[in-house]
Formats: structure tokens, C-alpha cells, sequence
């Protein structure tokens, strides 16, 4: 959607900041010992509290509250039996809609103790969302976005995951511009309207390139194998810098 007036932004920070306020409590309560399912269940727990819906469950009938996805598993992660781990790099995305408005936030935590190239991979995978955060703005080139990030990606020895996309959000979970490159991509010629709602996240890694479905319809893997991380937020191209919704706060 484009942001018109104050109270579709009143709407948008409302829902943006339930869905990263439940996120960081997610990560707070994470505990090696802990099923995924455990930590879903909580994250559902909190989306009802505050009268916000899951959007994964409501609009694509995801069997979970939020996305859980943990080491090898990049996206869409389904909560369940899998036991959280000290060593695991931990994806949350939650995505969730309150009073018709949508916002969608993600990040990687680390289960700690975790190897000193995973800590690096963290710190520049929330560095490569920053860049791509600072591209967004009225009448931007869409293709800014992914251009900044591959060339962060290219000096530090990085790969990205060239399937996954941001996308226009915040009247539903996925809608126009519906697949925003995050990987430079020469075919993109489309602009940034002012007030268009977007989400920014890389998923940047340590060799994977590619996001390949599970057996279970719904868990993404990467390919070649590697470490691969997410930090997404929900963003809007204001005229006065962009407007990042899913801070906690
Ligand atoms: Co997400
Ligand atoms: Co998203």
C-alpha cells in the first residue's frame, strides 16, 4: 500500500510495533532445551494479547503462529518437536495484522555459545538490511535496494539468497511491488512511490545461494549448504527519510 494520511500510519506503527515487541520478547524467552513449538506458542500467545492475527496462518494457512527456522532450515521454518540447541543460529519471522493492517518483522539469533564467523554473519546480515533500508525513499529506484546490498555482500565474501524476495505489505501480507530484489537484478526499471510500504530483508550467507522447498510444502533450505541469515523490517518511503515500523520499543 502507499501511506495517504496520519491514520493509515497511526495503523501501521500500531501493528508494526506488536509485531516487534513480540519478536525481541520471542528472543528473550529462547532457551536451549526449548521446542520450536514451545516458542511459537508463546509468540501466539502475545499476538492475541495484543488483538493482533497471525498473518502466515490466516492468509496462507501456515501451521504456526510465526515462522521458526533453525540452522540449515533459511525460511518458513514450521514450529514443532525440534529441540532449540546452545550453537543454533535461530530465525524468527513474525508477520501479523491488526484492525486491517499488516506489518512484518524477522531476525537470526544466536543460541549461545556460537562460532566467531556466525557472530560476524549476524552483525553484517543487520548491516545489509540497514543499507537496504537507506535505498527506500519517494521515487527511488527499486533496484537501489539490491544494488547497495550486493555490492556490501560482494566486498565482504558474502553470498545472498537470490529467491527470496522483500515485497510490498501493510493491506496485506504480500502485495505491490510484489517482488523486490535484494541481490542486484538489471531488470528492475520500477520506482518508489511516496508513502509505499515495503519490507527490506537480505538473507545473506556463507555460501548459499538459493532457497529450495523442504518435503513438508512449506520449510525453505539453503543451497549449496551454508550458514544463512534474515533481519527484515517493515518500511515506509516517507519524504523525510525512511520510516522503519517494526522497531521495538
Ligand atoms: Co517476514
Ligand atoms: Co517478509
Amino acid at each position: 500500500m502507499t501511506v495517504t494520511n496520519e491514520d493509515e500510519l497511526e495503523g501501521l506503527r500500531a501493528i508494526g510495533l506488536i509485531v516487534a515487541n513480540t519478536l525481541q520478547a520471542m528472543a528473550t524467552a529462547m532457551e536451549p532445551g526449548m521446542t520450536t513449538r514451545e516458542l511459537d506458542d508463546y509468540g501466539r500467545k502475545l499476538l492475541e494479547r495484543e488483538g493482533a492475527v497471525s498473518a502466515p496462518e490466516d492468509c496462507y494457512d501456515f501451521p504456526g503462529a510465526t515462522c521458526i527456522s533453525v540452522n540449515e532450515e533459511i525460511a518458513h521454518g514450521v514450529p514443532g518437536e525440534r529441540v532449540i540447541k546452545a550453537g543454533d543460529l535461530v530465525n524468527i519471522d513474525v508477520s501479523a495484522s491488526k484492525n486491517g493492517f499488516f506489518a512484518d518483522t524477522g531476525a537470526t539469533f544466536r543460541v549461545r555459545p556460537v562460532a566467531a564467523t556466525l557472530d560476524r554473519l549476524c552483525r553484517d546480515g543487520r548491516k545489509a538490511m540497514e543499507i537496504g533500508i537507506r535505498q527506500v525513499g519517494p521515487g527511488k529506484p527499486i533496484a537501489g535496494i539490491g544494488d547497495a546490498i550486493g555490492l556490501f555482500a560482494k566486498k565482504r565474501g558474502y553470498t545472498l539468497i537470490r529467491n527470496l524476495c522483500s515485497h510490498g505489505v501493510g493491506r496485506a501480507l504480500h502485495e505491490y511491488p510484489e517482488e523486490i530484489a535484494t541481490w542486484p537484478n538489471r531488470k528492475e526499471r520500477r520506482h518508489l512511490m511516496e508513502g509505499q510500504v515495503l519490507t527490506v530483508e537480505p538473507f545473506l550467507s556463507l555460501g548459499a545461494q538459493w532457497a529450495v522447498e523442504g518435503d513438508d510444502g512449506w520449510t525453505l533450505y539453503g543451497d549449496p549448504a551454508g550458514p544463512v541469515v534474515q533481519y527484515e523490517h517493515t518500511v515506509v518511503a516517507s519524504r523525510n527519510g525512511p520510516i522503519v515500523l517494526t522497531q521495538a520499543g
